[in-house]
């Protein structure tokens, strides 16, 4: 009898059991009729997606008027991120193809994923990063699972245009979400909110980078309606970090800035689609600062008991910031909330866990309280 790391490439195959004891599925088992897949697709999984829908109750008070606010908390994903609904795509799709290897430029959590699920395969996984603007749990992440990682001296941009040229090579798979097997795996989000909420939600907020989610959740939103499994669609309402805003502004960002490393990208792939999305339904692409970025992670820990990453607070933070303007009788450019009727529902995609850069809370000004090893000296310190 032997045994072989890449053994469950290839007896995961087409309707092979889920990849856990459980029965717990993976994205391509749950929706594979809506997927591109057939019986000689070798599907690589970590039993990502059906992730939590979570009622956010003090968010809705914010809102008021009766509204549902909900967080899908993408960061209980195997990872830690949404990524794991397209690499679980890509990776099957690239091992279906006979790839040897996959490349992907990455801002941490593309990277994490390729690294993961190229582990699983039994494949190469090559990832560039821009040096010293990585998150430090997600560096650890694409190492630990195997990947031969570049730290360039250049921005997330630059990386991607040198993976475009790179990825040419013979049994070589380019996994940025250029790459349309990952939009495939990431509109699922899309199918799992409509299933639990029974219809599409008013209003979809969501964190813009690359852009490559927001087009996958606006192909799921369409795809499930024009199937009928809903009635409605939603506005897409898209949040760039200030300094980093590309679609924002129109014109491409040479030197983008931002504490919200996941989005620190000032020309995105999918920038046509992104636009589109957001004409088509209605929605709006803005921008929050980094402080408003920062207060709006710590408000979600501290009254959802979320914990997410920068980059994933910025849907909270602009949902905040249209509350505020609506308060004060402003609103913000094109903001859904003034069209939104009473009872409406709001689903915030909150894309990485918050433990992935626990560097930035840390430098944030949170500390300890110090004692001695005393319950006296401890009851002191707390006031008790
Ligand atoms: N949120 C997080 C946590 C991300 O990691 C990313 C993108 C986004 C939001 C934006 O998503 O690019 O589809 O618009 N991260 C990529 C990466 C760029 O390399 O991990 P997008």
């Amino acid at each position: 009898m032997t045994t072989s790391t890449s053994t469950s490439a290839a007896s995961d195959r087409g309707s092979a059991p889920a990849p856990t004891a459980s029965g717990r599925v993976g994205v391509i088992q749950r929706y594979r009729e809506f997927l591109p897949v057939t019986d000689a697709t070798p599907v690589i999984s970590l039993a990502e997606g059906s992730t939590p829908l979570i009622h956010a109750a003090a968010l809705s008070r914010l809102v008021g008027r009766d509204c549902r606010v909900y967080v899908k908390f993408e960061g209980l994903n195997p990872t830690g991120s949404f990524k794991d609904r397209g690499m679980t795509m890509a990776l099957s799709k690239a091992v279906e193809s006979g790839a040897r290897a996959v490349i992907c430029a990455s801002t941490g959590n593309t990277s994490a994923a390729a690294a993961a699920y190229a582990a699983r395969a039994g494949i190469e996984c090559v990832v560039l990063l821009p040096a010293g603007k990585i998150a430090l749990g997600k560096l650890a992440q694409a190492l630990v699972h195997g990947a031969r990682v570049v730290a360039i001296d250049g921005n997330f941009d630059d990386a991607l245009r040198l993976v475009r040229e790179l990825g040419q090579r013979p049994d070589c798979a380019i996994v940025n979400s250029i790459n349309p097997y990952r939009i495939e795996g990431q509109k699922t989000a899309a199918f799992e909110i409509i299933e639990e909420l029974g219809d599409a939600p008013d209003a979809h907020f969501i964190p813009v980078g690359n852009a490559g989610n927001i087009t996958a959740y606006w192909k799921g939103y369409r795809e499930f309606h024009a199937l009928g499994r809903s009635r409605t669609l939603p506005r897409m309402t898209g949040f760039q970090a200030a300094g980093s805003a590309p679609i924002y502004h129109g014109e491409v960002v040479t030197a983008p800035d931002t504490v919200a490393t996941a989005i620190r990208i000032g020309n995105p792939a999918s920038w046509r689609e992104a636009g589109q999305a957001v004409h088509d339904s209605g929605g709006v692409i803005d921008i929050v600062t980094d402080e408003q970025i920062l207060a709006a992670q710590r408000w979600l820990a501290s009254h959802e008991g979320v914990f997410v990453e920068p980059a994933s607070a910025a849907p909270i933070a602009g949902l905040m910031k249209c509350i505020e303007a609506a308060g004060a009788g402003r609103f913000c450019k094109g903001c859904p909330l003034p069209q939104l009727a009473e009872g409406s529902t709001i689903v915030c995609t909150v894309t990485g866990h918050g433990l992935k850069d626990a560097d930035v809370i840390l430098k944030g000004g949170f500390e300890p309280l110090q004692a001695p090893a005393a319950a006296a000296a401890v009851a002191e310190r707390l006031g008790w």
